[in-house]
């Protein structure tokens, strides 16, 4: 499912929530148009992503109805869509201020076959929200994190470092329905261990990949740089944490500890702490 962002000429008016101004001349001396135009576009395509995350939340809350969840887990899907709405307009907005564009969300293209897939089955859910919720969004986490520490605005920064929160959040909820899913039968555990067992072979050998200098003061990483965060959520925060849940053997654990993913250790830790107090 491929969100739509329609191109400025399409839309009427800017959103009216957006947090910043369009008209701030901030970057207008410290990056050329051309830079200009490509930080606007990769945050567009950022706020595309997160307006595509607004559906995946509703449908997960859906999912969630369909297989019985607790109320606890179905405001934590609600909450976490909302929180989407708020990342797609902070992406829009610095977007705008960036290019003085007025890019809005447009139609999302919704499946009734997509949709409908998974209703009432655990396994299909499970596995999906261990892909989509337990390992991405905790790699997407520590990659906002990243970037929250280096924008240069500071109003920026203090946005997508509240967003990076929202997101370890989301991972640390996807962490907790999967680990109730996984408890309702064994084949959904099996299932389960089977996505990170899977995605494991991934992250075996260590990136040898070399970072190069670009725009992180507006948002922009390189390959390498998004490499090697994934690499260090991966081992860090997804390894020992499906360990911990014994989704892998501990075998797969890994000892190392860096202060970048910490954060996003921090929220996971926290939730499941919280969900082992309440029975869910
Ligand atoms: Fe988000
Ligand atoms: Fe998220």
């Amino acid at each position: 499912m491929a969100p739509i962002l329609n191109k400025p000429s399409l839309y009427t008016t800017a959103d009216s929530a957006l947090p910043l101004n369009v008209s701030d001349p901030l970057f207008e001396n410290v990056l050329s148009e051309e830079e200009r135009t490509k930080a606007a576009d990769y945050w567009a395509k950022v706020a595309m992503m997160e307006h595509a995350s607004v559906a995946s939340f509703s449908r997960f809350s859906l999912e969630l109805m369909s297989v019985g969840a607790s109320t606890e887990l179905l405001t934590l899907a609600h909450q976490a869509a909302l929180d989407e709405v708020r990342h797609t307009q902070i992406s829009l907005g610095i977007a705008n201020q960036l290019n003085s564009t007025t890019f809005t969300a447009g139609s999302f293209p919704i499946s009734r076959k997509v949709v409908d897939s998974a209703f009432g089955d655990m396994e299909k859910i499970a596995t999906a929200a261990a892909l989509e919720g337990c390992i991405e969004e905790t790699l997407a986490a520590s990659i906002v994190f990243y970037q929250a520490e280096h924008m240069g605005d500071p109003n920026h920064k203090v946005l997508l470092r509240s967003v990076a929160l929202d997101e370890a959040n989301h991972a640390a909820f996807a962490w907790r329905a999967v680990q109730w899913m996984a408890s309702t039968s064994p084949e959904v555990h099996a299932a389960v261990s089977a996505v990170f067992s899977e995605r494991a072979q991934q992250y075996e050998a260590t990136p040898q990949t070399s970072s190069v200098p670009t725009l992180q003061h507006v948002g922009l990483l390189d390959q390498g740089t998004m490499t090697k965060l994934q690499h260090a959520a991966w081992h860090q925060v997804v390894l020992p944490t499906a360990v911990a849940l014994g989704f892998l053997p501990s075998s797969f654990d890994s000892q190392t500890t860096a202060s970048n993913t910490a954060p996003v250790a921090d929220a996971i830790a926290r939730a499941l702490a919280s969900c082992q107090r309440a029975s869910m």
